[in-house]
């Protein structure tokens, strides 16, 4: 199956997807990470992305779409896409459903993280992930401890957009150009809104009972 899991920033998205991709052997697609990966190498490209993302906008739709492109017709991935922070725009949306039918792949289901801008701001505010194993944790909520987590302590970091004024930034822009995105799924048969302010492992289960009763 290949589903999207959707919300705004500090939803969960990430975290539900790591949970689903290993429980349901899926491959997890965050355009983030991918975006922060580029960072990462230090390119031109890389660059201009790390500016764009620490104000809390968009990355251009050229540069997600070329990146989905190569995923999505890569044939390890057939029919195992979890979609998480894609598709952030209804000119995104429109690229999926060509994507899609090209490579002869169809959306199974559409999951929404409901959330409120006050438990986002606390989640993103205490967010920490560890170079090394790329696990997500939160100082407030889910701290690495000895029992969760293996590596050096040294390599839990924080995200360099995960500051206050960035973050509101980042809801604004959910709600201006992300939204409609939401609208236009909430038509679907396969759309499932959750209450993304439950306890992690509550919103788990709600999901992979979703899951289960999907066919392919
Ligand atoms: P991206 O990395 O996707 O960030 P985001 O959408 O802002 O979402 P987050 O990753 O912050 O939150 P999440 O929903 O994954 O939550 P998480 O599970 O980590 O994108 C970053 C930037 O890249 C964008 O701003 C944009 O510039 C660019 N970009 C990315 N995709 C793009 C696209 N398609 N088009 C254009 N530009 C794009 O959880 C957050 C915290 O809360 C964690 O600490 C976690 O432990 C905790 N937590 C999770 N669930 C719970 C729970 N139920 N209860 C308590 N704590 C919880
Ligand atoms: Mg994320």
């Amino acid at each position: 199956m290949n589903l999207i899991i959707f919300g705004p920033p500090g939803a969960g998205k990430g975290t539900q997807a790591s949970f689903i991709c290993k429980e349901f052997k899926l491959v997890q697609i965050s355009t983030g990470d991918l975006l922060r990966k580029e960072i990462k190498k230090n390119t031109n490209l890389g660059k201009k992305i790390e500016q764009i993302i620490n104000k809390g906008i968009l990355v251009s739709d050229d540069t997600i779409n070329n990146l989905l492109e190569k995923i999505i017709s890569s044939t390890n991935n057939f029919n195992k896409l979890v979609f998480d922070g894609y598709p952030r725009s209804m000119s995104q949306v429109e690229k999926l459903n060509y994507y899609m039918e090209k490579y002869k792949q169809k959306l199974s289901v559409v999951i929404s993280l409901n959330v409120e801008k006050d438990v986002v701001k606390k989640r993103i505010e205490g967010r920490l992930f560890c170079t090394t194993c790329q696990k997500t944790f939160n100082e407030y909520f889910n701290p690495p401890t000895p029992e969760n987590h293996d590596c050096e302590k040294a390599n839990i970091k924080k995200r360099t957009d995960d500051n206050i004024k960035t973050i509101i930034k980042r809801f604004d822009t959910y709600l201006e150009k992300t939204r409609p995105v939401l609208h236009y799924y909430q038509k679907n048969s396969n759309f499932y809104e959750i209450d993304g302010s439950d306890d992690i492992k509550e919103i788990f289960n709600k999901i992979r009972t979703i899951l289960s009763n999907i066919s392919n």
